[in-house]
């Protein structure tokens, strides 16, 4: 039998399986972008393959731990109290438990379309009862502040009495990946329980070092039929935890609704009192189970409407559903209630606790797709990166330079929270982390506000916020370029690109690489941006700008310069390099070590093990030069390079793509989306088959066991965007909306609606024709570019094109 099954708004898992069912806890985490939670089931606590994680958006605490004698500081997004927990037993028996009982039947299923995570069981006990259970729980995607489990509970050949025990877990630690367990998860205490009315419970914990408090109200009901069922309820409450049981006669053949809802606060919340008094206030008025449910699905309706991408004749059968889930995911960790959180998108989403809930560049994956369907959204979170221009000036000027150096690991302040050692599970062995001089992060922000400035228009979130911050990072990225007279060029020394698997050179003493690629071309396109921005405010704004962030005409002069006249390492052969000194490295035997160790995505914890230093190697975790071609088209990033007085061939791009795709071992989920996507027009094939692995990379867990400490957020955003803007040629410059098309042939059509400057497009095409329809919005007319023309439209209006011979109506 199948053991899971997709269909076109489902994902359906038709057995019970321990050793899967970390991945499924990730993959089936219910969210609304206030705070999420994994789908573990409720009975069982942490331990063996259960691990219920609680993750709030912006919830974030620091610890200390003792490693090698050392003290290391690490901040995490917080495990909060479990809200789940809900079981049963008989008369005096043993509470259910999926490792005590015989399975008759299970599945487990998501509803996409609903956000609603089902399950469905029979089970025999080891006292010969059958029971059948099903359960249903929603994250409520309306109220950022609810969330509801029912369970319909019918004893098949048994009566007698039953217990129920409903409760809020606050014995929880940050334990969830296995590699951070030896360092210290704890993060949080219980501060109180107590009873709510005489149906509902609360807890409240704070965070040790953050203080945030959370609490959480829980309120359980039992129904018989339609009638409130006859229970015995007591209160008890343990040290960190607090439960009710609902004692009550079970009759054969009799199906028992239990209804637990519940009410979630917190004192990062706006507009409250005090997070026990809102939670508590609010279960007692919450709504029943089916209230709710309806209320959220309608939430998620309107969602869709605007979310969906719609793909005909798909010949794989499951890069429609796949997409839909990584939508469904992406919708869960950033949402409209994001927006009033100051927060942005985790590079695990709120789905686990890898890489500790931070923010990382994957944003410049995520925000695309936002940009186009949720423009409000993307503002928010790059405000989320404006509120830390403080702390990323005084990191700049703590490391000698000006500006704004934003942090490569970024959470609750925005200092920098890259680890400092990390673990080589291969090995056994804590390993210096230098991820830190990853600068590139900062081009990211910049390209990411000049992005949703195109998608948007708008101008006043560009000459207020999006201005400041570009100007910090130009200010920043012209400071860490140093002139090299000899070659009458700027460089930028000691960094590490986007490829990890780089950090410095095999004989020299001091961290980073000089003259990163990637690094170098960024650094120029942004002092370039930044100008045109500058120009862009108007003499008033632009002087007041200049003048708080300290930026002289001299400084201005000197931008111009380095934008002008950046060095770009090429390869004898005129391939761009990676970096400066890439051609003395030595080439890896790629087919040996595949036979050898099998999976080496993770080659440096492969080499490292071995005791061998991958710096040495020409081998690549992700794309880092290719980096280039999927932010650019060549017409763009023959400017930028030619601007720079290089000779740059776009004929050659597809030879640089093959260079570094075959010396890359995609150790990053990251990775193959990129690749896919600079293939795309030149070797479908190819392009399709990573494409394939993209889409499957968290749903088969291709990493070998990442996807249960949560999702890869940028990969699944990514897959979503290859569709969106790749596959249609979109480009947004001069305020007009480029198109492209150009399907790979498994597709036989595309359908979706996007966003831009104010106004919905619908878009619909197949390997022929493309139609825009502008249906409405609040802009008058739409510019489209096609084919080298540009086309006005009003409102109510429809053009088709014809791909092969331009517009035809
Ligand atoms: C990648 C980074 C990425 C991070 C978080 C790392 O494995 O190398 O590029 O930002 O994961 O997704």
């Amino acid at each position: 039998m199948k053991q899971r099954s997709l269909n076109d708004w489902e994902l359906v898992y038709h057995e019970w399986s321990p050793e899967k069912q970390p991945t499924r806890e990730a993959l089936l985490t219910l969210g609304n972008g206030y705070f999420a939670t994994r789908g573990a089931v409720e009975e069982s606590p942490a331990g063996g393959p259960h691990y219920p994680g609680t993750y709030l958006a912006g919830g974030f605490n620091r610890a200390k731990s003792e490693i090698g004698g050392k003290i290391i500081e690490n901040e995490d997004m917080v495990n909060w109290p479990n809200w789940l927990p809900l079981s049963f037993r008989c008369e005096d028996g043993e509470w259910f438990d999926l490792a005590h009982v015989e399975l008759l039947d299970y599945v487990l299923w998501l509803d996409l379309y609903r956000g609603v995570l089902h399950r469905r069981l029979q089970f025999r006990d080891r006292s010969d009862r059958e029971f059948q259970l099903e359960t249903r729980r929603i994250v409520h995607m309306d109220d950022p502040h609810s969330a509801a489990i029912s369970w319909v509970l019918t004893p098949l050949n048994w009566s007698g009495p039953v217990e129920i025990r409903s409760a809020i877990d606050g014995d929880v630690t940050n334990s969830g990946v296995a590699r951070y367990r030896d360092l210290n998860g704890r993060h949080l205490e219980v501060e109180e329980t107590g009873q709510v009315g005489e149906q509902a419970i609360f807890l409240t914990a704070r965070t040790l070092q953050s203080r945030i408090r959370m609490a959480q109200a829980v309120r359980t009901r039992v129904w018989e039929g339609d009638e409130p069922a006859a229970v015995e309820r007591r209160t008890q409450s343990e040290r960190n935890w607090i439960g009710q049981s609902l004692s009550l006669m079970a009759e054969q053949n009799k199906p028992i609704r239990v209804e637990k809802v519940l009410s979630l606060y917190t004192s990062r919340d706006l507009a409250i009192s005090e997070p026990a008094f809102e939670a508590c206030e609010d279960i007692l008025h919450a709504a029943d189970f089916d209230v709710l449910l309806e209320q959220h699905q309608q939430a998620w309706r309107r969602l869709w409407q605007r979310a969906d991408l719609e793909l005909a004749g798909e010949k794989s059968t499951y890069a429609q559903p796949v997409l839909r889930l990584h939508l469904f995911h992406l919708l869960q960790t950033a949402s409209v209630h994001s927006t009033r959180q100051d927060v942005s998108v985790p590079a695990r989403g709120l789905h686990g606790e890898g890489y500790r809930g931070h923010i990382f560049w994957d944003e410049l994956f995520t925000f695309p797709y936002f940009n186009l369907r949720f423009p409000e959204l993307t503002k928010a979170l790059l405000l989320y990166r404006y509120q830390r221009l403080h702390w990323a000036r005084r990191a700049a000027r703590e490391a000698g330079y000006r500006g704004a150096m934003f942090p490569w690991q970024s959470g609750s302040d925005g200092r920098e929270e890259s680890q400092v050692l990390h673990l080589n599970p291969e090995s056994g062995r804590w390993i210096p982390d230098n991820s830190h001089t990853q600068r590139h992060v900062n081009a990211a922000i910049a390209y990411n506000v000049w992005q949703y400035f195109q998608a948007t228009g708008d101008m006043e979130f560009l000459c207020s916020h999006g201005a400041e911050m570009l100007v910090g990072i130009a200010q920043f990225l012209a400071s860490i370029a140093t002139y090299n007279a000899d070659r009458e060029r700027y460089e930028i020394r000691g960094v590490m690109g986007p490829d990890e698997f780089h950090t410095q050179y095999p004989d020299r003493e001091e961290l980073g690489l000089d003259n990163n690629a990637y690094t170098n071309v960024m650094a120029a396109w942004v002092l370039k941006t930044t100008d045109v921005v500058l120009k862009l405010l108007g003499e008033d704004r632009k002087a007041e700008l200049l003048q708080l962030l300290d930026v002289s005409s001299e400084d201005l002069l000197r931008w111009q310069d380095v934008s002008k006249r950046m060095f770009i390492p090429f390869q004898p052969s005129g391939l761009i390099s990676q970096f400066e000194g890439w051609d003395n490295l030595e080439e890896l035997d790629w087919d040996r070590l595949r036979e050898e160790h099998g999976d080496i995505q993770r080659l440096d914890r492969i080499l490292e093990a071995e005791g061998r230093d991958l710096n040495r190697y020409k081998a690549t975790k992700q794309a880092d030069v290719l980096m280039l071609f999927y932010l650019f088209s060549p017409r763009e990033l023959s400017d930028i390079i030619s601007g720079l007085g290089y000779d740059f061939d776009a004929a050659r791009i597809p030879e640089n793509v093959r260079y570094y795709l075959d010396r890359t071992s995609h150790g990053s989920s990251l990775s193959r989306v990129v690749h896919a996507w600079v293939l795309a027009r030149t070797d479908r094939d190819h392009s399709w088959d990573l494409f394939q692995e993209a889409l499957v990379s968290d749903l088969d867990d291709i990493q070998g066991g990442t996807t249960s400490e949560g999702i890869h957020l940028g990969a699944m955003a990514g897959t979503v965007d290859m569709v969106q803007r790749c596959y249609t040629g979109i480009e947004m410059y001069d305020g007009v909306l480029w198109l492209d098309p150009c399907l790979p042939k498994e597709l036989e059509g595309l359908k979706f609606c996007v966003h831009y400057r104010g106004l919905w497009l619908h878009i619909q095409l197949d390997h022929e024709i493309m139609t825009v329809s502008f249906e409405n919005g609040r802009s008058c007319a739409a510019r489209i570019g096609f084919d080298g023309e540009v086309y006005e439209m009003c409102s109510g209006e429809q053009k088709r094109f014809s791909l092969s011979e331009g517009e035809t109506s």
